[in-house]
């Protein structure tokens, strides 16, 4: 995993993600316009302009086990977004109508104030490995960090490649918990710095090389020798200020909208019933990009939580207020453990070409990309949520996908879910109804 290169990255930056009318487009006209982007070379716009051979049987056999087929999700393109004064257009898989709308329209709302700022740490990850059976705990503990320059060397020969490349094992620390009914232990945490892998295997075999040896200077018996998710120490900080007049919509003024999403935060911010449904709303565009860029979305998943719980009760990863100034200002801290190399990005062919679209250098670069996405998606959601409310939007999408369900067809499909949200009823039967009497 550790021996790949970066795949090889868009070489023109005056590229754009403002591409106003794309979605009135049809998929060739979508796919030629991301061409004369510069965003897809034309032979990865043929192939992934086709359903069922995104991911030949072949290579899907390889990657897990039991394979019978591929399950296909829609691709689509998330538009607008800026990132640290450089566009970025996001690929984005994901089965929600309105996800990839929302992103781009709220994007758009952040790039005309020059775009997100976004900052990710070093790629540290973090090894656990838990150490019980041990009489003298202060004794055990000394011995570990007495050694700790010695089991760096050990983790870091284990996979002598991330020193050269500026990464590998760079710190060990001892914690001890339990007690009560709990058996009293030592958890060694290994933080080991990632580069551009995401690195969960690495992280793991250094921890199984260092085990020996510590069972050796502790006299006890080491049990868990795997990464955290929580990768505390590998966030990504995205941050955005939007001037009150940018965000007048329909007939709400900038000021109220601005008001409605302060109240939205604050909600959040006491209450976690609703920051669980204000940081789904984040990882609806985080999850969306991070799958299609061939991520382990269930780890980023799990650290975001984990840290949305980090006081001991749930909280928002995005919050929103209003400066001195009266602009809207939202921030958002999340741990963001993403690689691009290694995985599935080695395998994938669309991973490998969505991944050149979105035209990152780094994996640091990614985190800030996914952490803006996430914020973007954040500013969509609650704006409508602090206003109109979202069913307006939200049916008016998800109309054309009851409309395919009901059978309809190409031009229909537009048709029928207009007529549906002309009626107010956006249900299948109607749908079936709308579209015999089109037929007839
Ligand atoms: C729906 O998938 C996501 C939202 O519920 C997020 C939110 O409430 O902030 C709209």
């Amino acid at each position: 995993m550790t021996s790949d290169t970066p795949p090889s990255m868009g070489a023109s930056r005056d590229r754009t993600s403002r591409l106003p009318g794309f979605y009135r487009l049809d998929r060739d006209e979508r796919l030629a316009t991301l061409v004369a982007e510069g965003a897809l070379s034309p032979e990865d716009a043929e192939r992934i302009g086709q359903t069922g051979v995104g991911l030949p049987f072949a290579t899907a056999d390889k990657m897990v086990e039991n394979v019978v087929g591929c399950f296909e999700l829609p691709l689509a393109i998330g538009t607008n977004l800026r990132v640290n004064g450089r566009d970025h257009l996001v690929p984005m898989v994901v089965e929600e109508p309105s996800v990839v709308a929302a992103v781009s329209h709220a994007a758009g709302i952040v790039r005309r104030s020059g775009g997100f700022e976004a900052e990710a740490d070093r790629s540290v990850m973090t090894g656990q490995v838990q150490v019980v059976g041990l009489t003298d705990l202060d004794r055990a503990s000394a011995a570990i960090l007495g050694a700790r320059d010695a089991l760096l060397a050990r983790a870091n020969a284990a996979e002598p490649g991330m020193q050269r490349r500026g990464g590998g094992a760079i710190d060990l620390e001892v914690r001890r918990i339990g007690g009560g009914r709990y058996c009293r232990m030592l958890v060694v945490h290994l933080h080991i710095d990632a580069c551009d892998a995401m690195g969960a295997n690495l992280v793991n075999t250094m921890c199984e090389a260092i085990a020996p040896d510590i069972e050796a200077l502790t006299e006890g018996t080491v049990v868990l020798r795997i990464l955290s998710n929580l990768t505390d120490r590998r966030r990504v900080r995205a941050r955005c200020r939007i001037p009150v007049e940018h965000l007048a919509w329909k007939s709400y003024s900038g000021d109220a909208v601005a008001e409605g999403i302060v109240r939205a935060s604050e909600f959040a911010e006491v209450d976690p019933w609703r920051a669980a449904t204000h940081n789904k709303g984040i990882m609806n565009g985080i999850d969306a990009a991070a799958i299609a860029v061939g991520q382990d979305w269930r780890a980023i998943e799990a650290g975001a939580h984990a840290w949305a719980a980090r006081d001991g009760s749930y909280g928002p990863l995005a919050v929103w207020t209003r400066d001195e100034e009266g602009a809207l200002v939202g921030t958002l801290d999340v741990p963001m453990a993403v690689g691009i190399v290694g995985g599935p990005i080695r395998l994938h062919p669309t991973v490998k070409t969505n991944l050149k679209m979105l035209d990152v250098a780094s994996a640091g670069q990614l985190a800030e990309v996914l952490g803006s996405v996430g914020l973007a998606q954040n500013l969509a959601a609650i704006k409508a949520l602090g206003t109109t409310g979202i069913q307006q939007g939200h049916m008016a999408l998800h109309a054309r996908s009851v409309a395919a369900t009901a059978g309809a067809c190409g031009d229909e499909v537009e048709q029928v879910a207009s007529a549906l949200v002309a009626r107010g009823d956006i249900k299948v039967e109607t749908a079936v109804r709308v579209l015999e009497e089109m037929r007839a």
